[in-house]
């Protein structure tokens, strides 16, 4: 799809960021104080709320794996989060949403561990800027690791994409409306495992790569973030030692 607008201007996207440059990202985890474990994550303009229950009993018996326990993440969008009022509860795009982010979950937890258990994400967009998908699975991690759900490790999220013939990490609103493809992928930073990955639009082989190792630098720097926020949570609760 060609640009309708221009999105770039002296080498700098409309919001200033040059190509390899994230959105702002602000990790916070144990926010909430029924959940188990939850994060609050401010990405650019987006806004995630994450609550994780579990691992407890699937309910109704028939959900139960005897091997090992389901990971179910239910994305939600708020009707406030996006320009047009959203019609309330679950879409087609909710349901695709939720279902790849908690197969990728479920390739990091060590579900074996938890036979006919069932452990519940619920990630709720407040406010949505392109990126929800990318902003609610580095915000479900968080609460997982807050939660106390062992896992092999602490995956991440980042998307980067195709604007004007080039090629840039983390698409905003308008990037997204009218770039070319949007590549989120989402790891396991420690082994490199990819967990998530999706495309819209087109890229060749070459911009392909180039966008996926961008998206891999990008989730390597959050991943960072994501760190930090769990100690930042920990070593406040303990004293600050
Ligand atoms: O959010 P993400 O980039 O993971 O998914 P998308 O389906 O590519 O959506 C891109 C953006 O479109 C969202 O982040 C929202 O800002 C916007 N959107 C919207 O305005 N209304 C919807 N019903 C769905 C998405």
């Amino acid at each position: 799809m060609k640009s309708e607008i221009k999105l770039f201007e002296n080498g700098k996207r409309l919001d200033g960021r040059m190509p390899d440059e994230l959105r702002n990202i602000k990790i916070k985890a144990g926010v909430l104080h029924r959940a188990e474990g939850s994060c609050y994550l401010e990405w650019g303009g987006n806004k995630v709320m994450v609550a994780v229950y579990g691992p407890r009993e699937a309910i109704p018996r028939h959900t139960q794996n005897p091997l090992r326990a389901i990971v179910t993440a239910r994305y939600n969008m708020a009707a406030f989060s996006v320009d047009d009022r959203k019609r309330p509860g679950p879409d087609r795009r909710s349901r695709e949403i939720s279902k790849v982010i908690s197969e990728a979950l479920e390739n990091v937890i060590l579900v074996e561990k938890f036979p006919r258990a069932t452990i519940d994400v619920n990630i709720e967009v407040l406010d949505a800027e392109a990126g929800t998908r990318c902003a609610g699975l580095t915000a479900a991690a968080v609460a997982l690791v807050d939660a106390g759900i062992p896992m092999k490790d602490i995956p991440v999220s980042c998307a980067a994409g195709k604007i004007e013939d080039q090629i840039v990490l983390d698409l905003g609103k308008d990037e997204d409306n009218y770039g070319s493809a949007d590549l989120p992928i989402a790891i396991s930073p420690r082994t490199g495992d990819v967990l998530l990955l999706q495309m819209d639009g087109h890229l060749t082989q070459e911009e392909f790569d180039k966008a996926f190792d961008l998206a891999l630098k990008g989730c390597h720097i959050i991943s960072d973030l994501q760190k930090k926020a769990i100690l930042e949570t920990y070593q406040s609760e303990s004293g600050g030692d």
